[in-house]
């Protein structure tokens, strides 16, 4: 059944306009977007996918193929905390930007899964923005829009995040990685070698961003910037760098792992663009080491199923997103991903294949 289609059956009328955008996968690069880093993400084959009819009344109407009924809200509403903030805040973006006056009814499709490091949420926002922006023939492109969804993400739902979400869903495409300068937004394009395979998993273990535990991380991560008296925490001089040294755990945890992450970002484009797989491994597992153990973002159990994976095969693999659970990416180079996907999950009864 077609989005449209979906809409009709849940709404008794066709939609306006429809909509839709990938989940995304970071390689390699966590927590430095809002650091001034350097990141690599690519998109997922799997999207979310909206229909939107809109309506004069202040009203949003939200159905989700995942859920049974609708959620009611108003288009002026504040954030409460439940998943449909995300779509009402986009609406509130599109009326605040002139696009529409008044509410909208949405139909959800998503194949993206909530609360695993994905990328759903930003999915979702820029899905919505890009129907609205076409609807309105607003000829918006792509850069301010990822800053319009950051933007919901930031001031409506009040989640301190960078910006790679939102460029990664609305710029990169499946099979290519984005390169994405997160202070001047430059972009390049670079083609994932086609024997390269990278399968991303759910450990089982659901986190939720807005828990607090990624907002503490962002806020450690300004109280050393402003203590080293830097722009940015991934573009430090080297007097800079010396006072970074110095600074007390968890501090000096943290800009270890931001500064050597930016690091790893640029030698993993290298290794990328040479075709050197066993490179690009080792930095992913560099990269989730010092993810672990600097920036104390992953857990127990995801540490071992990482170990377990490159026992397994696997050239690299690490937790991926903003922490504390949800997906981890592995890299193989092997035509037999999807085969070694399942063989290793089925050892984990909580995990399950996102995409291969
Ligand atoms: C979340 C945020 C991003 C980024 C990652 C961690 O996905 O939305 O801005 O900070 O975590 O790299």
């Amino acid at each position: 059944m077609t989005i449209e289609n979906g809409f009709e059956a849940a709404f008794g009328t066709p939609p306006d306009q429809s909509g839709a955008a990938p989940g995304r996968v970071n390689l390699i690069g966590e927590h430095i977007d809002y650091n001034g880093g350097l990141v690599l993400p690519t998109a997922l084959r799997e999207t979310v996918e909206v229909a939107i009819r809109f309506h004069e009344q202040p009203t949003v109407r939200i159905k989700s193929e995942r859920f049974e009924g609708a959620v009611d809200r108003s288009a002026g509403d504040p954030s409460s905390g439940d998943w449909s903030d995300y779509a009402v805040g986009a609406i509130a973006k599109a009326a605040e930007l002139g696009w529409i006056s008044g509410g909208a009814d949405i139909f959800i499709r998503s194949a993206v899964p909530d609360g695993a490091g994905v990328s759903s949420s930003a999915a979702l926002i820029t899905a919505i923005l890009r129907a609205v922006s076409d609807f309105a023939n607003a000829d918006t492109n792509p850069v301010d829009l990822a800053l319009h969804a950051r933007s919901v993400e930031n001031d409506y739902i009040g989640m301190p995040c960078g910006i790679m979400d939102q460029m990664a869903v609305g710029l990169a495409r499946h099979g290519e990685a984005l390169v994405l300068d997160t202070v001047s937004l430059a972009t390049e394009i670079i083609p994932i070698p086609r024997e390269w395979r990278f399968v991303t998993i759910h450990s089982g273990i659901q986190r939720k961003l807005s828990d607090g535990r990624y907002k503490q991380r962002f806020e450690e991560c300004e109280t050393a910037r402003k203590a080293l008296n830097a722009e940015h925490l991934c573009l430090l001089s080297e007097d800079q760098r010396r006072a970074a040294s110095q600074l007390p755990d968890p501090l000096g945890g943290r800009v270890r792992h931001v500064v050597s992450e930016h690091a790893r970002v640029h030698s993993a484009v290298a290794c990328m663009k040479s075709v050197d797989v066993a490179g690009f491994g080792a930095l992913m597992n560099e990269s989730h080491q010092s993810y672990s153990e600097d920036f104390e973002a992953s857990t127990p159990e995801i540490d071992t199923m990482l170990e377990d994976a490159r026992a397994r095969g696997a050239l690299g693999g690490r937790l991926t997103g903003g922490g504390f659970g949800g997906c981890i990416v592995c890299l193989l180079e092997t035509n037999d991903a999807a085969d070694w996907a399942s063989d290793f999950t089925s050892r984990y009864p909580k995990s399950w294949i996102v995409s291969v």
